[in-house]
């Protein structure tokens, strides 16, 4: 009797190819699995940057955080960076996916990792320092205060990445390290980065126009900074709650970007 009243609690996940919460000018964002071949088919040839910051694959929950829902795809059964590599697009296509040569930046998860997936190369490791350190794991003598955040030019030609030739390097070099306080107090979502930090990530590799993707956007961070840089995003997240976060905050971006550019 329990086993069948569970049932009915199960989450509804999205359909098939997702459903379009948001189209504009401006941003996408998709309620949906990134994982779907359909999806994955629907994003923009030749797009400009992938910024993202998947499920990290640890069931982590901080005591704060135990007031959200468990993330989607946290448990360790998904294989992220193999994900990734597909949104980037197969091996041996020059067309697909994204553009040859542009930057992508993965939030936790290091070159080691990602490299091969996502055909990577001249690699480094930035860092975002908190500033605040976080309640965490209370077991360890030092509290985590940063994240490690992986850049890496993508090349589509295993000989260009081989040599690193073509490597677009970041137009404003910058020091590795990005330091913002994480947010603190009304947290919408457990794993929140602050548009801020994105907007630097996204400033640094992109100019006016290119196409910003995040395929686990959590509550539209990346969409909302992408939107405040004057760029584009292209953004899918699988909780319904936190995609329809993401419409709200970036609905909001849009109407501030409207106003800066009619004053
Ligand atoms: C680490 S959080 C991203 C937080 C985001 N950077 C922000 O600032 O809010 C990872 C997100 O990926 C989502 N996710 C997990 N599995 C997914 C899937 N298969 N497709 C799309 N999104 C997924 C989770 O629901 C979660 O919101």
């Amino acid at each position: 009797m329990t086993a069948i009243l569970d049932t009915l609690d199960i989450p509804i996940g999205p359909p098939l190819g997702g459903e379009i919460l948001h189209a504009s000018d401006r941003a996408t964002v998709i309620w949906g699995d990134c994982r779907d071949p359909q999806i994955i088919a629907s994003v923009p040839r030749e797009y400009g940057l992938l910024a993202t910051d998947p499920p990290y694959g640890i069931g982590y929950r901080s005591n704060w955080s135990k007031q959200f829902n468990q993330l989607a795809g946290d448990d360790g059964t998904v294989d992220w960076p193999a994900v990734l590599g597909q949104w980037v697009g197969p091996d041996g296509t020059r067309s697909i996916g994204m553009a040859d040569k542009r930057h992508v930046m993965v939030f936790g998860y290091d070159s080691e990792a990602l490299a091969e997936p996502l055909r990577l190369s001249a690699t480094t490791e930035l860092i975002w320092d908190k500033v605040i350190p976080g309640s965490g794991d209370v077991s360890s003598a030092w509290a985590t205060s940063h994240e490690p955040i992986t850049f890496g030019v993508h090349f589509k030609r295993p000989s260009d990445r081989k040599s690193g030739r073509g490597a677009l390097t970041a137009r404003l070099r910058r020091g590795s390290v990005i330091r913002w306080p994480r947010p603190n107090g009304t947290l919408r979502h457990p794993t929140e980065k602050p548009w801020q930090v994105m907007a630097q990530l996204i400033e640094s590799s992109t100019v006016r126009g290119d196409l910003v993707v995040d395929p686990c956007a959590g509550s539209g961070s990346t969409g909302v900074a992408a939107v405040l840089e004057g760029r584009r995003s292209f953004l899918v997240e699988v909780d319904r709650q936190y995609a329809e976060l993401a419409v709200q905050r970036v609905r909001a971006a849009e109407r501030i970007a409207d106003q800066m550019q009619s004053a």
